[in-house]
């Protein structure tokens, strides 16, 4: 990955590790080549650096999912309460000019595209196949399900769905997208491809071409 845009990400604020961002970023280079890539939860855009460069490299791009709000663990008084990112104005939480600015520092402006909505009303009319979908956004039992149930059904054969802030051990994290993540796996529609941290991509199991089957034998019958 471009050494500029690993700088840029890691002067973000945010969430994302070094290491785990440069999964994110071979991720995104992998999966590129089978479609869209989809993020939930853009914050300042630290993540969406690291899956934009790889989706700009792979020729696809990524739609960011945010409302720009702040999670529930973010608010005012909370443990990942951060003053930077409350608008003077309102007083409010308010990521999305930050995001804007990372994005554009990056030069991703026509690769990264944000979608500023709640994740659930963005998923409720989606209908595009989706290559890479990373779930990130509010990290209770209620907003990691809604995301999964939401969005993975659109994760092509052969395509990643990809989960952070996995901690087996209950005494490193919160429990929430750990479970999620373990009925994920226990459906058997997704296999383990790889854990970094405490980041989990997962694969949709089947062969990606079979989704091109029947466009080819309509082309034979012509
Ligand atoms: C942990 S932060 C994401 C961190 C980011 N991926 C990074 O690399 O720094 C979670 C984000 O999810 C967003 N979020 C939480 N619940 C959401 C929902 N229901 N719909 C859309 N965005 C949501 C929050 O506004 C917040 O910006």
């Amino acid at each position: 990955m471009d050494p500029r845009l690993v700088r840029l990400a890691e002067h973000t604020i945010g969430f994302m590790p070094p290491n785990e961002g440069l999964v994110l970023y071979r991720a995104a280079l992998q999966a590129g080549p089978l479609g869209a890539l989809l993020e939930i939860g853009s914050y300042c855009g630290k993540s969406a650096v690291y899956l934009g460069a790889g989706a700009k490299e792979a020729g696809t791009i990524l739609f960011s999912v945010d409302h720009h709000r702040g999670s529930e663990e973010q608010q005012p008084g909370q443990e990942y309460f951060d003053q930077r990112v409350v608008d003077p104005t309102t007083g409010r939480v308010d990521t999305l000019l930050l995001f804007r600015r990372t994005i554009d520092a990056a030069g991703l402006e026509d690769t990264v595209v944000p979608i500023v909505g709640r994740s659930e009303i963005v998923a409720r009319r989606w209908t595009t196949p989706v290559a890479l979908v990373f779930i990130d956004g509010g990290h209770s039992e209620e907003s990691v399900r809604s995301d999964f149930e939401g969005w993975a059904p659109h994760v092509v054969r052969g395509g990643l769905l990809v989960f952070h802030d996995i901690y087996p051990d209950p005494s490193k994290g919160g429990q929430a997208p750990y479970r999620v993540y373990s009925e994920a796996l226990a459906g058997g529609d997704f296999e383990v491809a790889l854990a970094e941290g405490s980041l989990r991509v997962l694969k949709r199991v089947g062969d990606p071409l079979r989704d091109f089957v029947p466009t080819r034998q309509g082309l034979a019958a012509e």
